[in-house]
């Protein structure tokens, strides 16, 4: 039932304040301020010495953000590879250590050979699922669930918010039990994640703005992302998105890579979305964007306030999310990416909930 909305997409991108607030009461005390994982682990985060993560698609961004959250948070390092190409990689691995697979679908099948291939080599299988019946939740000796109900969009969405939710919630979880949080710096974060369902309502009110900027989107040929750090995987996600739905080619980049090949690229005709909401690092990604401006291209800024104020010239276009901790400044930045790439394609008139050539659940290789 897509209720009001025209395409399950759509419902399932205004969903996200419900299915986050899901999410959050599975994995955070709200009371008490902290994280509290319902689930045996097999493992112990504190003996820990790498988490390795695989996964595809969509859900290899979640993995990709929840590596900067395991280093900082809880100063685990974390490997990271799509699953296509982890399983033929045949990486050495320490006995014991914690692999962790993404799967909206639990039935990828790069994503299950990755799992298989890293229980035969004595790791802790750990998965992040939404569907719990499925074969990457059975194989795995213990199931994270991310609780957003059945996703019906082929393009992936309130999966995305889940996932990264949950991560969070497990980045938390490993670094008190690495002694890296106490008990202070884990209230804040908890904090931060507790108002992300408001935070996201409000960043979904941008909808009209968006719908403006789509139609412009709409006539681009290629479009390229821009971010840097936790922000660089919400780029690529906004890629792929905008890609998916809308066939435009468009490519999401480290803002600190433009300089070694793709600002060749950058003309007039050029769209270039800048994700950077005002974190230690946005001056670095709005010096890279000045580089663009510099060479015409048309900039479309996807910030907050405090980011806002710190721009010069040359931005056609801003999108602003609110302002919010910069641990969960991903998951909001995440809501215009998604809304940009819905109605450019809305404007384009193609199929939204059934892309051409796409399937919704990957089960081949
Ligand atoms: C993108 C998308 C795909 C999936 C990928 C993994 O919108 O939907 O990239 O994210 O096929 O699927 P799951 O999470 O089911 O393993």
């Amino acid at each position: 039932d897509r209720g009001n909305h025209r395409h399950f997409m759509a419902k399932e991108i205004y969903e996200q304040p419900e299915t986050i607030s899901h999410t959050l009461s599975h994995y955070v005390d709200m009371g008490a301020e902290k994280v509290s994982i319902r689930e045996t682990m097999p493992f112990d985060f504190a003996k820990l010495t790498r988490l390795t993560i695989s996964a595809c698609g969509t859900a290899y961004f979640a993995g990709a953000v929840a590596k900067y959250w395991f280093e900082r948070y809880a100063r685990l390092p974390v490997d990271i590879d799509v699953a296509s190409e982890f399983r033929y990689r045949e990486p050495p691995m320490e006995m014991g250590g914690l692999s962790l697979f993404i799967s909206q679908s639990g039935e990828t099948a790069d994503t299950l050979a990755a799992l298989r291939y890293c229980a035969a080599q004595g790791q802790h299988v750990a998965s992040l699922v939404n569907t719990q019946e499925s074969t990457i939740a059975r194989e795995s000796d213990v199931v994270f669930p991310i609780l957003c109900g059945p996703e019906i969009g082929v393009a992936s969405t309130k999966a995305l918010s889940a996932q990264l939710t949950a991560l969070a919630s497990l980045a938390i979880a490993a670094g008190r039990a690495r002694g890296v949080l106490n008990a202070e710096q884990e209230a804040d974060l908890v904090r931060a994640l507790i108002s992300v369902p408001n935070a996201v309502s409000r960043a979904l009110g941008q909808e009209d703005r968006i719908v403006e900027i789509a139609k412009k989107l709409s006539k681009a040929k290629d479009v390229l992302y821009l971010g840097r750090g936790v922000m660089f995987p919400i780029a690529m996600e906004g890629a792929l998105k905008l890609k998916e739905i809308s066939y435009i080619h468009a490519e999401g980049y480290a803002a600190g890579e433009l300089k070694h090949g793709p600002i060749a690229l950058v003309d007039e005709a050029m769209p270039v979305i800048v994700v950077a909401p005002s974190d230690e690092l946005v001056d670095k990604t709005l010096s890279n964007m000045q580089e663009v401006a510099a060479r015409g291209g048309k900039i479309i800024l996807i910030t907050d306030e405090a980011g806002a104020a710190t721009v010069g010239q040359g931005v056609a276009e801003t999108i602003l999310i609110p302002q919010v901790s910069n641990f969960v400044a991903p998951i909001l930045a995440l809501i215009p990416v998604q809304l940009l790439a819905y109605h450019t394609a809305v404007a384009m008139g193609t199929d939204v909930d059934q892309p051409r050539n796409l399937a919704k659940s990957v089960t081949v290789e």
